[in-house]
């Protein structure tokens, strides 16, 4: 089978490649119908995550259908359509039993990072009953791409984790994949006022699309100032960071009312000022952490019901075997106005 994988820092193939067996009895090998491309994988290529090692297989989205099942797998059988998760895990151990699915003790994210991912014609699923939903029938299959990552990620760690209510102000630090899943999904919530806050004005026009009520531009607005002006001078309820910068993570320190709530979503590789001298009689809270996926099923009954229309965030379409150029659109979004690519096999 041909696959994508990481041949060292800015080195990637689409190769042929062992197609994988079933390892353990929990497994589940799934032929990829649709996958796409995160910006993790961008990080990986740019050898930022050391942990990934030559010759692996990237990815860890997509929807696909089941070749094969181990011996103890119950609730799936070949032929099934299904949902990846981007988090693998088993169900049973301390941490999944408080639905804590990211720190599984033989799991959490592991595709397309210790183990080969879903940029490939198939992939094995390790736990697959506890880390595959199943497809319902006549899903939209590429909105549901965008359930295997950006959506839970969005929902729980900026929306869930902040605590938006109805009528709330929050501010949205990052307008790619990730930050427009919060302004999807924090909708299910009606806050009053939503702030979109980037440097790149096709991705904020994009944002006033999907329901921003107010857009300001780094490097242009003084977002502190506009925000402050926007809130009557409190700052916002929810400030919610999708970047992974320093900066970023400040101007949500800066912008955060008292009583409010730091949502932070993004990946860090260095250390941020925090200004406990100035937070601590805020009352605020500050949450942080790694996607667990536990919300998926919930997502699914959105996206059925229609409340939830993640499918415009796929701006570009790619046959599987032309992944490459869609890593050159993917790679290069501001120019080419990419939000999420799909590659379908
Ligand atoms: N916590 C989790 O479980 C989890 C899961 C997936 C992704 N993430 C992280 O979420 C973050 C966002 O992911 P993404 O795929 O949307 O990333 P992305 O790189 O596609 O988007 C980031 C956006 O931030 C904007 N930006 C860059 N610098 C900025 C600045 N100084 N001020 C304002 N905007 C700025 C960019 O223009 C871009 O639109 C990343 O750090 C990613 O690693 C976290
Ligand atoms: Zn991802
Ligand atoms: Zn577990």
């Amino acid at each position: 089978m041909k696959a994508l994988t990481y041949q060292g820092p800015g080195k990637k193939g689409w190769v042929e490649k062992e197609k994988p067996g079933i390892q353990k009895p929990t497994d589940v090998i799934v032929k990829i119908t649709k996958t796409t491309i995160c910006g993790t994988d961008l990080h990986i290529l740019k050898g930022d995550v050391p942990a990934v090692t030559e010759g692996r297989t990237l990815g860890h989205e997509g929807v696909g259908v089941v070749e094969e099942v181990g011996s103890a797998v119950r609730n799936f059988k070949k032929g099934d359509a299904v949902l990846i998760s981007c988090i693998t895990s088993c169900g049973s151990c301390p941490n999944c039993k408080r639905q804590l699915y990211s720190h599984c003790s033989d799991g959490g994210w592991i595709l397309g990072h210790l183990i080969d991912g879903t940029q490939a014609e198939y992939v094995r699923i390790p736990h697959g009953d506890n880390s595959l939903y199943p497809i319902p029938e006549g899903a939209d299959e590429e909105a549901l791409v965008m359930l295997s990552d950006i959506l839970p990620t969005g929902f729980e760690i900026g929306v869930l984790a902040g605590q938006v209510k109805p009528g709330d102000s929050i501010a949205i630090v990052g307008a790619g994949p990730v930050g427009m899943a919060v302004l999807l999904t924090a909708q299910f919530y009606s806050p009053g006022r939503i702030i979109m806050i980037d440097t790149d004005e096709a991705r904020l026009e994009m944002a006033r699309q999907f329901g921003a009520t107010d857009t300001l531009t780094v490097g242009k607005d003084d977002v502190i100032a506009s925000v402050m002006d926007m809130t009557d001078g409190l700052g916002v309820d929810v400030a919610i960071e999708a970047v992974g910068v320093p900066a970023t993570f400040d101007t949500c320190q800066k912008i955060v009312s008292a009583g409010g709530n730091i949502a932070n979503v993004g990946v860090h590789g260095t250390a941020v000022d925090l200004h406990i001298e100035e937070l601590w009689i805020k009352n605020i809270n500050i949450s942080m952490g790694l996607v667990n996926t536990n919300t998926t099923p919930m997502l699914m009954k959105t996206l059925q019901s229609g409340k939830v229309k993640p499918e415009q965030l796929i701006t570009h379409r790619f046959k599987l075997g032309e992944i490459e150029q869609a890593y050159e659109v993917f790679g290069n979004a501001s120019r080419e106005k990419a939000m999420k690519v799909i590659l379908t096999q």
